[in-house]
This record gives C-alpha cells, sequence and structure tokens, in this order.
C-alpha cells in the first residue's frame, strides 16, 4: 500500500529514493519522506503530498550527499496524513530512521510498555512506536542486525521495514513478515523496496525476501537471516519486466496505455498455452495432475475488487463449460466466515498484486483447511505466488494505474483457458476446443478494433460527464462486466455507479431512472439478447439515457440507445474481454473531463495489504 525504497552503494543515494517513490507513488500518495545517513548524523525530510513536492522541500544536491538513504510513500493507516505522521519516524535517542508498510497490530501495549521506560512519542502511529522499540533493541543488543531481530519477535502484524542507524553507518537492516521486500543487487551497490517497479532501471537481480527473514547490508555484501538469526542461503530471481512498462512513453496516463496495452497483455496471458493437437490449453504452473483436476466437484474462487470481478465471469465460464459449481467469494468476508470446503473441492484466489492483505489471508484459511488452493497472480514473486500450492501467472506486465485494466482482461484470458481445459476433460467436444483456439488468437486485433472507437466514447463519456449517478447493466457473463464498468467509473472519476444484472433492475433501480440518469447497457448478440432488449424497453419508458454496447450489425438497437458502442462479433466466451474495453475507456475520459488524477483516485491505493 504506501512503498519502500532504499539504497546503498558509491552513488547519491537521494536521487535514486526520489525517482524510485515517484514510481511507486501508484502505491500511496498522501505524504512521502526519506533519510540518510551523512556524516554521522541522520538527515531527515518529510512533505505532505506528492513526491514532487517532497523533491522541492530537499535543500541542495550537496547537503543531501550520501551513499545510503530510505525513503518511503505513504498511504495514511494510523494517523492522518501530515508531516509528523509520515516516514521515516525515529526513536527516543535520534539514532534510527524507519521506514515501514504495514501495520503493527499491538502497538498500543508496546507503547505503554516503553512508556514506563520514559520513551516519548511525537505521533499516534505505530511505525513511531516501532522505531522506538527497533531502537531500544539495538541498543540493548549492541548490535544492528540482533536488534532488529528481537524486536521483530515481539511485535503482532504486518510489516515491511527499512533502518539506518548512526552508529552503523554503512548498513541498512531490512524485514518483512506479510508485507513485501525486495532486494536488489546491482554492482556494489544494494537496493530495498517493496516492489521491483522503483529498481528495475538500476538491476533486474532481486531477491524476494520471505516472510520472517531479515537481511542487513552495506555497499559490499548482504547477509540474510531469520528472526532467529539462522542463516538464509536466498535465490536471487531475475524480473522480466521491461522498463518500458513502467514509463507512460506518450500516453497522457498509465491507464489509457494500460488500456492499450491489452491488444498485447491479452495474448502474452495465451500465448504458449495453447494447444491444438489435443484442442485444449494447458497451464504448466497449476501444478496439479490431470486425474486429480478430473476428480474436482467443486470450485471456490476468492478475489477482491476488480480480481472478484474476474472471478464472477471465470464462474460463469468454468460452469457453462465444464458443468463444475463455482462459488465466487469476497476475500475479505472468506476468511471470517467459517467456509465449508467440502472434499474434492479446488480453490483459487485471484490477485493482480499477489500481495492483497484479505485474499491472502483467505488463501491461509484455505489451506489450513485442507484445501489445495491455485492462486492467479500478475507480480511474480509475490506472496500469494509464493504461498499458493500452484498457481498461473498472468504475464500482464507491470500495471501501474490504480483502476485495474489490463490485469482484468490477462485474469479473464487465464479463466476462459482453465474453463476450456476442465471442459474438455469432462464432456466438451473437440470442435468446440479448436473453436475456441482459432477465435483466442483473433481476440487481440479485436481489440484493437474496440481501441479506434477511442475517439467516438470520449465525445460520449463529453455527454455524461456531469452526472450525478450512472446504471451499468448486463445480463449472464455481462453482469459482471457491467459490475466492472461501474466500478472503473466511480473509482476515477467519483460519480455515483452501480452494476446491475439487467431484470432486476425493476425491482428497485428503476426508481431512479429519469432523463439524468445515464443507463450503460451490455447488450450483445447472444441467446440472452431478446431479454436485455425488453429491459432497455423498460429504461426508455422513463427516459433513460441509454448508452449500449452492441454487436457490430445489430442496427435495431439504434431505435433505443441514445449511443451505440459497436464491437466485433465473437464468441460467447470471449465477450467480455471486448466489452468491457469501451467501459474502460468510457470511465478514462468522464474521469479525465472532469479534471481529476485518473491514475491516482482519492483514497484508494493499488494494492491494499491491509485488512
Ligand atoms: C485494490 C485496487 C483494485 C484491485 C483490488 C484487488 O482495491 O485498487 O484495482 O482490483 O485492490 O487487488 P489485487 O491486487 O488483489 O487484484
Amino acid at each position: 500500500m504506501c512503498g519502500i525504497v532504499g539504497y546503498i552503494g558509491k552513488r547519491n543515494a537521494t536521487p535514486i529514493i526520489v525517482e524510485g517513490l515517484k514510481r511507486l507513488e501508484y502505491r500511496g500518495y498522501d505524504s512521502a519522506g526519506l533519510a540518510i545517513n551523512k556524516d554521522g548524523k541522520l538527515h531527515i525530510y518529510k512533505a505532505v503530498g506528492k513526491i514532487t513536492d517532497l523533491e522541492r522541500s530537499l535543500p541542495e544536491p550537496n547537503v543531501t550527499f550520501s551513499n545510503i538513504g530510505i525513503g518511503h510513500t505513504r498511504w495514511a493507516t494510523h494517523g492522518k496524513p501530515n508531516k509528523t505522521n509520515a516516514h521515516p519516524h525515529t526513536g527516543q535517542y535520534g539514532k534510527i530512521a524507519l521506514v515501514h508498510n504495514g501495520i503493527i497490530e499491538n502497538y498500543k501495549q508496546l507503547r505503554q510498555k516503553l512508556t514506563t521506560e520514559g520513551h516519548q512519542f511525537n505521533t499516534e502511529t505505530d511505525t513511531e512506536v516501532l522505531a522506538h522499540l527497533v531502537e531500544y533493541f539495538i541498543e540493548k543488543e549492541q548490535d544492528f542486525t540482533s536488534g532488529v531481530q528481537k524486536a521483530l519477535k515481539l511485535v503482532e502484524g504486518t510489516f515491511g521495514i527499512a533502518v539506518i542507524h548512526t552508529d552503523y553507518p554503512e548498513n541498512i537492516v531490512a524485514a518483512r513478515k506479510g508485507s513485501p521486500l525486495i532486494l536488489g543487487i546491482g554492482n556494489e551497490e544494494f537496493f530495498i523496496t517493496s516492489d521491483v517497479a522503483a529498481i528495475i532501471i538500476h538491476t533486474k537481480k532481486v531477491i524476494y525476501l520471505k516472510d520472517g527473514e531479515v537481511v542487513n547490508l552495506n555497499h559490499e555484501k548482504f547477509e540474510i537471516t531469520t528472526l532467529d538469526n539462522e542463516a538464509v542461503k536466498a535465490k536471487i530471481s531475475e524480473v522480466d519486466w521491461d522498463v518500458s512498462s513502467i514509463e507512460k512513453g506518450d500516453y497522457e496516463h498509465f491507464m489509457l496505455k494500460e488500456i492499450y496495452e491489452q491488444v498485447t497483455s491479452v495474448e502474452n496471458a495465451f500465448r504458449g498455452r495453447l494447444m491444438n493437437k489435443l484442442s485444449t490449453a494447458r497451464l504448466g504452473g497449476l501444478n496439479i495432475t490431470g486425474n486429480e483436476l478430473r476428480k474436482v466437484k467443486k470450485i471456490q474462487i476468492i478475489g477482491c475488487g476488480t480480481s472478484w470481478h474476474a472471478a464472477l465471469i471465470g464462474k460463469n465460464m468454468i460452469e457453462s463449460l465444464a458443468r463444475i459449481p463455482v462459488e465466487v467469494e469476497y476475500a475479505s468476508e472468506y476468511r471470517y466466515r467459517n467456509p465449508i470446503i467440502p472434499e474434492d473441492t479446488l480453490v483459487f484466489v485471484i490477485s493482480q498484486s499477489g500481495e492483497t492483505a484479505d485474499t491472502l489471508a483467505a488463501l491461509r484459511e484455505a489451506q489450513a483447511r485442507g484445501a489445495k488452493v491455485l492462486g492467479i497472480t500478475n507480480v511474480v514473486g509475490s506472496t500469494i505466488a509464493r504461498e499458493s500450492d500452484g498457481g498461473v501467472y498472468i504475464h500482464a506486465g507491470a500495471e501501474i494505474g490504480v483502476a485495474s485494466t489490463k490485469a482484468f482482461t490477462s485474469q479473464v484470458t487465464v479463466l476462459c483457458l482453465l474453463a476450456l481445459i476442465l471442459g474438455r476433460m469432462k464432456h466438451l467436444s473437440a470442435q468446440y476446443g479448436i473453436k475456441f483456439l482459432k477465435e483466442i488468437k483473433r481476440i487481440p486485433q479485436k481489440i484493437e478494433k474496440v481501441l479506434n472507437l477511442n475517439e467516438e466514447i470520449e465525445r460520449i463519456a463529453a455527454t455524461i460527464k456531469d452526472s450525478k449517478n450512472a446504471l451499468y447493466l448486463g445480463r449472464g457473463m455481462h453482469y459482471p462486466v457491467a459490475l466492472e464498468g461501474a466500478l472503473k467509473l466511480k473509482e476515477i472519476s467519483y460519480i455515483h455507479a452501480e452494476g446491475y444484472p439487467a431484470a432486476e433492475m425493476k425491482h428497485g433501480p428503476i426508481a431512479l431512472i429519469d432523463e439524468k440518469m445515464p443507463v450503460v447497457a451490455i447488450a450483445l448478440k447472444d441467446a440472452i439478447y431478446d431479454k436485455i432488449i425488453s429491459n432497455l424497453q423498460e429504461v426508455k419508458a422513463r427516459n433513460g439515457h441509454i448508452i449500449a454496447i452492441a454487436t457490430e450489425g445489430d442496427e435495431n438497437i439504434k431505435d433505443l440507445a441514445e449511443h451505440v458502442i459497436y464491437i466485433p462479433e465473437t464468441m460467447d466466451i470471449f465477450q467480455p474481454l471486448l466489452s468491457v474495453v469501451p467501459l474502460q475507456l468510457l470511465a478514462y475520459h468522464v474521469a479525465h473531463l472532469r479534471g481529476f488524477n485518473v491514475d491516482q483516485p482519492r483514497n484508494l491505493a493499488k494494492s491494499v495489504t491491509v485488512e
């Protein structure tokens, strides 16, 4: 949620940290700060707002020149987003600077204990308590690493931390539990970060630290241990993200760039996974045998936000192609609901970031009950990817815009493949498989065709930009697409929007419809086309302002809708991959025309690593 960047090496740490923080701004953007260790003293700079505000507040480069430093961009959990609460935090003796992602659950008890020892606090934050605690133990142990280890053993909750200390001017100590932390290995320099996006312009060689690991670095070497000081031999991985994936290029916003990238990201999700000879697909990482898959009697798919919407589409696909019942659950509900997981149930968790706290907790809950849990994630090496019993990467590349777009279509693509695999193991014909494989290859160019409607969609956006509410309607597989379209609009334009199963409209939302209410309807030519047309007639009768997503060639719909966005014909199963694209563009343009920061909507975070 927040972002951490630390640097130790021979270069000036400050610009590297500031640049890294800018790349992490999509993770948290209410305040930021950095600390450097210079001439045996800590220099700490903080600012409310964007990283550019922090950058502007920094003194001359020669004042901030140091080879070692840590920085943080914050998304407030405890305490208001102001300068005092911004990280880094310091301890009682002014020797330590600490940045922290996560939440310390027992901070009140720890604070009370430290207060009895004479500690005084300047903020109400959990992180300040952690800084005091860590500094206290370093003093007690007279050793940087073991002080951090001892302190963290007392902590309940989640943390990714990076620490510098005046007595150890050539070292950074960092540790994690439940919050991602990555060590970047450069040439006589090291980086510590919560997200590889911050450092891939410097190095692609990384170590994904595991929960309960502590790393001590100087510019020559690093040493990883557990909280019990056992040595850890970690594996060095190579990040496969391209630097261009974290740059905006010619696009005004990451979100627009990522919408356009769907032509390739969808292809990347199915590339190398189609098996023409057997008319099916292969998802190598599932780590499950054909026999095991054949025995599956029930599937649960768990996720949050946009990933949850992808799961709903997956349910529809799997049930119709493989006839296996699928339950879709919000991770936050699942984890506290005493879920029933019958025998022969296969559980999937779906998460772009692979770090969403609720999804991770649901994964652990399902595993604790003996279920096999597979992950569908984007971020390689993420906690969910590591902790699941097998899984699939969607290969969408870095997604920076807070409102998820390309990750959604890549998730849906992978779920299409899963539905095909399961279907072909049961009663789905080879003919269907052949048709499926032929058509999926055409989807990227069909997405490109939809993207060509961008200007037309911008014009439609202008007609609804001042609306207070909007209703999105769809039936069957288009209902979750309607939910996703509504979510995109509310996330970035702050217009209240609801997605509804079209026929349910008459049981409530119809009361809201008047000439001011835009109704976005996904009315594609499929088995239930006539049904949605009747629903739209009900809207029209109440003067609703209809924007229809329709199949190319459908002229009749023009009688009902004020605006029609035509998308190419495709097999039913692939329709969501095309119909969601105009909804993403519509939300983007509405938000842009209203003058909002599309990539960093207020109050939202890209990856929600707290409950
Ligand atoms: C946040 C993001 C959403 C995302 C959701 C789930 O709310 O703003 O875009 O869909 O988290 O994230 P995940 O990384 O688990 O897919």
